[in-house]
């Protein structure tokens, strides 16, 4: 007990400094406020950079260098809102000993990002105005925004704190596999408070991305497949010799590969330079039953008819996805954190101070 008391009273002196040190973060355009920090070399020029411009700039660029990146950061939010809420903790890393940080759990295999996360928080002007868990989603938001070609623009604010704890374990009893059915998967995202027609706006984001052979080599085995176009799954089962790494969007695969599988690509653009484009090509692709994952397929499971409508819907109506893809990423952005207490990291891979937790 009397230790305990001791480590709170150094908590309770950290967080008041820290709340006593802490302003809120200047709005979009405002530049710095008055009398800025002026002790740290602002990467684009001479002024203080707005703290979202920076986000902007460093996903911007390291898109350009490497277009996956942006998928990455998408997939990247989804995954740490859902486990306690936005709180960064799935930037964390494991330490040598104890339990296994968030990123290793089997739900994060592949997960990519943490590069550009640790390049924006290392290239703000003020980096203790801006939390791990701010730019995990700014940094979404500008990938979205990015991949989009400017199409899905939403607001997000800031404000958010630091989580202390970051377990592989937690993450793996939230995150959905691929495996999951409907109602599995409905159960899933309305205990975080997402209805089905949400489920289906966000499950949009796999228009962009790849995959790993283990997270749908159920759709190629004839004891586990769920329906799956038999020209499809047979162009796979050859590409994954050679491929383990697929894209998830049958758009981004080359014309011999679509031809073989039999796409439909009526309504979408298939294009070069569309290749990688965050748009509604993955509703055509699952209502051709060309998705790789099961949990994309079991869109179509809905006896209400409410995903499958939304199927259409958004197949139908880009305009329409991209403005309730935005309100779902908003709203996916803003999941409370929950947790023993919080901090703001200053490396986001580490926890500022030691904890059990
Ligand atoms: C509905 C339940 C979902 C399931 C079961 C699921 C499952 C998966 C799986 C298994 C992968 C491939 C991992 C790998 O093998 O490398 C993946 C990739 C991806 N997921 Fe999901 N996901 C879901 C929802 C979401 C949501 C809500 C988002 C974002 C809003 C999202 C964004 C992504 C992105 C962008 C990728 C590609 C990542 C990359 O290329 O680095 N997913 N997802
Ligand atoms: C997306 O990033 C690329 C690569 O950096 C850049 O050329 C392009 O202008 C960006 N597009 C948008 C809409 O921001
Ligand atoms: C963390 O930073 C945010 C700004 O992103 C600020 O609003 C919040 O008060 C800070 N929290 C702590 C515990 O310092
Ligand atoms: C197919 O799935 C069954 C049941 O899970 C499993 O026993 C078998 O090893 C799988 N086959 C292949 C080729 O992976
Ligand atoms: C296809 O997408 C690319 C990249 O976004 C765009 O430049 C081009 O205009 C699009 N073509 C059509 C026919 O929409």
């Amino acid at each position: 007990m009397v230790k305990l008391s001791a480590r709170a009273l150094v908590l309770c002196l950290c967080l008041g400094l820290a709340l006593f040190a802490g302003q809120p973060v200047a709005a979009h355009g405002h530049r710095g406020g008055g009398g800025g920090r002026k002790d740290k070399k602002d990467k684009s020029g001479g002024k203080q950079e707005d703290p979202r411009d920076t986000v902007k700039r460093v996903v911007t660029e390291a898109i350009g260098g490497n277009k996956g990146i942006g998928a990455a950061l998408i997939r990247l939010v989804f995954h740490d809102c859902w486990v306690n809420g936005c709180d960064g903790s799935v930037l964390v890393d494991s330490k040598p000993y104890g339990s296994k940080a968030e990123k290793e759990a089997e739900s994060n295999i592949g997960l990519a990002g943490f590069d550009v996360i640790d390049k924006i928080k290392s290239q703000l002007a003020s980096p203790e105005k801006l939390s791990c868990a701010d730019i995990v989603v700014l940094a979404a938001r500008e990938a979205t925004f990015n991949l989009s070609r400017g199409n899905i623009d939403y607001a997000v604010k800031t404000g958010r704190t630091d989580g202390v704890v970051s377990s592989a374990s937690a993450a793996d009893a939230v995150l959905p596999p691929s495996t999951f059915d409907f109602e599995q998967l409905k159960a899933n995202f309305a205990a975080k408070g997402f209805d089905t027609r949400e489920l289906v706006a966000l499950s949009g984001a796999h228009t962009v991305g790849v995959a790993h052979h283990s997270s749908f080599a159920d759709r190629l085995n004839d004891t586990t497949s769920t329906p799956i176009s038999q020209d499809y799954k047979n162009a796979l089962v050859e590409d994954i010799k050679k491929r383990p790494i697929q894209p998830n969007n049958i758009r981004d695969k080359d014309e011999t590969f679509r031809n073989d599988a039999g796409y439909d690509d009526t309504g979408v653009n298939t294009t070069m330079a569309a290749r990688g484009v965050l748009d509604n090509s993955y509703y055509h692709a699952n209502l051709q039953n060309r998705v790789l994952f099961r949990s994309d397929w079991e869109l179509r499971n809905d006896f209400s008819g409410q995903a499958g409508n939304a199927m259409e819907t958004f197949k139908r109506d880009a305009t329409q996805w991209y403005d309730e893809f935005g309100k779902a990423m908003a709203k996916l952005s803003d999941l409370p954190a929950q947790g023993p207490r919080f901090e703001n990291r200053t490396n986001c891979r580490v926890f500022n101070t030691n904890n059990e937790y």
